[in-house]
């Protein structure tokens, strides 16, 4: 699996934001969308263009359009934070949902919700949860997306552990990662440590 870690003083700085305990909601929803921009920039690094003619005020000039604007699948309730930002980058994207708990005690995703497009077939996906940490949630929704025969998947994350990346790649499912760090590891709790928290709480308050 590709792993791409977005090491950027601005990427370092926002995070930095969303790491301190001391970050209000607000300001935390704020840096995670302003993060997203980057996040999103650089998955797109190597996206393929069409190009068309556009018009400038002086003459005419080859201008450039995303070939193939990926879906985005925020994975509710943390990914929801990432959504706006991405869309608004990628206006052409359509919007897919999957909602996903984490049980307290066996760390295992509950799913809640989902609505997908039936067939993905040829279409890329980009993935937006902020925390990576077991992998059994980016597991559970890249396997929805492989049933409905994607084969391009991006998972778009904060934090990744590396427990999670290790999953990822067991799981041989047909992923590349881009995050902005790649933390110590998983507590007893399976948080990220360092880590941020609870990324959903942090955005909406407690479950
Ligand atoms: C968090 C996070 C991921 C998941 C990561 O969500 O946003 O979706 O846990 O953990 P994993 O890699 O071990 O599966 P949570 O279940 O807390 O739900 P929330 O987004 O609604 O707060």
């Amino acid at each position: 699996m590709r792993t791409h870690l977005v090491d950027h003083p601005l990427a370092a700085t926002l995070l930095t934001t969303m790491r301190d305990e001391r970050t209000p909601n607000s300001v935390f929803r704020a840096a995670l969308r302003d993060l997203t921009n980057c996040l999103i920039y650089e998955a797109l690094r190597d996206a393929p263009v069409a190009s068309f003619e556009v018009k400038t005020p002086v003459a005419v000039t080859s201008g450039a359009r995303l070939a193939l604007p990926p879906l985005l699948v925020p994975v509710l309730r943390a990914g929801l934070g990432m959504v706006d930002m991405a869309s608004a980058l990628i206006p052409e994207s359509r919007v897919g949902f999957v909602g996903l708990a984490r049980d307290e005690k066996t760390h295992r995703p509950v799913a809640y919700m989902e609505s997908l497009p039936d067939d993905l077939t040829g279409l890329p996906v980009f993935v937006l949860d902020p925390m990576l940490a077991t992998g059994g949630s980016m597991i559970h929704t890249l396997r929805l997306l492989a049933d409905r025969n994607a084969t391009d998947i991006t998972a778009i994350c904060v934090v990744a552990a590396p427990e999670g990346i290790a999953a990822l790649e067991e799981s041989g499912l047909p992923v590349r990662l881009v995050t902005a760090a790649i933390d110590r590891g998983l507590n007893a709790d399976a948080f990220i440590v360092p880590g941020l928290g609870d990324a959903g709480d942090r955005q909406f308050g407690p479950r």
